[in-house]
């Protein structure tokens, strides 16, 4: 997600003198350690979620065409380990059985996302609808609604049709604007009866960034400095289309909602008396967020934003801003244009403010003049970039009530990672991480934050874009290499139930039993796979016997190079 050997580098800096002295905002009474116990208001939505490229499979059935990321996973060099999502969780087969893991689980909403190709190949809607593609997604929602699950539905999580990549150059192109607005309109018409919460994109800083900037995910494009502006450029005109397209043919009819998910990490000034390092973290926040939602709440870029890319570009003799520019018609037909806010959020990050000079060459991330660092003692037991800090929570939904005028907001993503190896369905850190994130959350509403649903992320472990199948999100795990891709719970399964029972933490006593009562359903289960041989073998292989081998045969060249050269001799 962001520069690794940036990270890394500052991963040595341990910042003893901030950790103390965070606590700045006054609405944070309680130091950020101290649980509060409470629940949440009557009809809070808990969910889960996941993606239609990172969970279906099913990547050329029943006439899908191919999207960016079919294209781009086919590539070698491109994934982990060259894997695919062509198989995933299989789940376009297992609706069925993945609706009856959410209703156990209580789940009062499911996230999932429509790939564009599944039902329109081409991309474009005039060509080609496939009546198949349209079957699946029918037969998802009404199934889910038979389970009274509220299916909260993405239009664009990340899997264009290639197509339109090949012709447009994607997000590149202003032509996107109206091919996506027809793919909208596509869905409101066909399944709009029934879905109420559509979310126009999901997570366009990875759509920007990742996949026009740094190329690490699809459709792997470089273009350092202008390409992520300008993808975001028309994700955001083409989010208020939709939204003006739903708000002038649909609402009255259909009654629905349209709102975007946001991804963005939290940014603490590394050294809170330190004006250089406030702004710097201000900087950070508003060029993740604040990039999007600014547009949406108040017609235009955050104003640091116009400032420093501005100067930049001035500077390496650039006659316009790198960043484009939204006519004033512009500003106010975007202006306005969301009725919830999603939010993703995983981590957090401490900023200081870096120089860099615009000779260095241009990019998004020397653009923000500022260096990211974490905390050594965070722990982060799967994703490099994923750090537990749960207060970074409580802030970033503070900082988006003041700034955005307290938007109704949907947690759209939450969770952490374990390892690909690990098969240990006891996952004691992602018990703790809920259970953290959660009660930060319950914090952020009694700061008066105006939070109405929270969606675990991830329902089952699944494709993770670039990092293939090596990192697990899920609640449930999934063993990939079985053809049937059997789900297996894990404790937090249960823990997570325990808080939707209560809607909350209702008192020390309840929710010390909670972590006992699960990690009981993880045991037997456990055992199951930990005998499950390949698996083990698996984990030996490559932890022990390669490296093993590998020292092994060094050796042996070196004795037997030894020994040719002293017959030489
Ligand atoms: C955000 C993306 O939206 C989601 O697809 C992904 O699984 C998570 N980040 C974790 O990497």
């Amino acid at each position: 997600m962001l520069p690794q050997s940036m990270l890394r580098t500052c991963h040595l800096l341990v910042l003893m003198l901030c950790v103390s002295a965070i606590e700045d905002f006054d609405w944070t009474k309680n130091d950020h350690g101290s649980f509060y116990y409470g629940v949440f208001p009557t009809g809070f939505s808990w969910g889960a979620g996941g993606s239609a490229y990172q969970t279906e499979g099913a990547w050329n059935v029943d006439g899908k065409g191919m999207s960016i990321w079919d294209a781009f996973a086919h590539k070698k060099g491109k994934i982990f380990l060259n894997d695919t999502g062509d198989f995933s969780c299989e789940g376009y087969h297992k609706v069925k059985d993945d609706i009856s893991l959410m209703k156990d689980m209580n789940l009062k909403h499911y996230r999932f996302s429509i790939s564009w190709p599944r039902i329109l190949p081409t991309g474009i809607k005039n060509e080609n609808i496939n009546e198949k593609g349209i079957r699946y997604y029918d037969d998802l929602i009404n199934k889910l609604l038979e389970n009274k699950i509220t299916p909260i539905v993405t239009l664009y999580h990340w899997d264009l049709p290639q197509i339109l990549e090949e012709k447009y150059r994607g997000w590149q192109n202003a032509s996107m604007v109206n091919l996506f607005n027809d793919f909208a309109n596509l869905c409101f018409e066909r399944f709009g009866n029934r879905v109420r919460h559509w979310i126009t994109f999901n997570n366009p800083w990875s759509i920007a960034v990742e996949g026009y900037e740094t190329g690490e995910h699809a459709p792997g494009l470089k273009l350092r400095g202008v390409g992520a502006y300008k993808a975001a450029h028309h994700i955001i005109k083409a989010h208020a289309k939709v939204w003006h397209t739903y708000d002038t043919q649909w609402r009255n009819k259909q009654k629905g909602l349209v709102g975007i998910s946001l991804s963005g990490d939290w940014g603490e000034p590394v050294d809170i008396s330190n004006q250089r390092d406030i702004e710097a973290a201000e900087r950070y926040v508003q060029f993740y967020m604040g990039w999007f939602a600014t547009p949406l709440f108040n017609g235009d870029y955050p104003q640091v934003m116009k400032d420093y890319i501005g100067r930049k570009s001035a500077q390496q003799g650039l006659g316009a801003s790198r960043l484009p520019v939204f006519t004033a018609q512009e500003k106010s037909y975007i202006r306005g244009t969301c009725d919830f806010l999603g939010i993703g959020h995983f981590t957090t990050r401490y900023i200081t403010q870096k120089n860099y000079p615009s000779g260095r060459g241009n990019s998004y991330f020397t653009d923000r003049d500022l260096a990211e660092l974490v905390d050594p003692r965070w722990p982060d037991p799967g994703s490099e970039w994923l750090y537990s800090v749960p207060w970074g929570f409580r802030r970033l939904l503070n900082f988006v009530k003041k700034q955005y005028g307290n938007p109704m907001i949907y947690v759209t993503e939450n969770g952490v990672s374990e390892k690909m190896m690990c098969t240990d369905l006891c996952d004691d850190w992602r018990m703790q991480y809920f259970k953290d994130y959660i009660n930060e959350m319950l914090k952020a509403i009694k700061d008066g934050v105006n939070i109405k649903a929270y969606t675990a992320w991830s329902l089952l472990d699944k494709f993770e874009w670039d990092e293939g199948y090596s990192e697990r999100f899920g609640l449930y795990y999934v063993d990939f290499r079985d053809k049937n891709k059997p789900r297996y719970p894990k404790a937090s399964v249960q823990y997570y139930k325990s808080i939707i029972s209560s809607n909350g933490f209702p008192n020390q006593r309840e929710l010390e039993s909670w972590k006992g009562k699960a990690i009981e359903t993880c045991s037997s289960s456990n055992q199951l796979l930990a005998a499950d041989p390949l698996i083990s073998h698996m984990g030996m292989v490559t932890e022990i016997v390669v490296p093993t081998m590998c020292t092994l045969s060094i050796l042996l060249s070196a004795v037997f190079l030894m020994f040719l050269l002293r017959r030489r001799l």
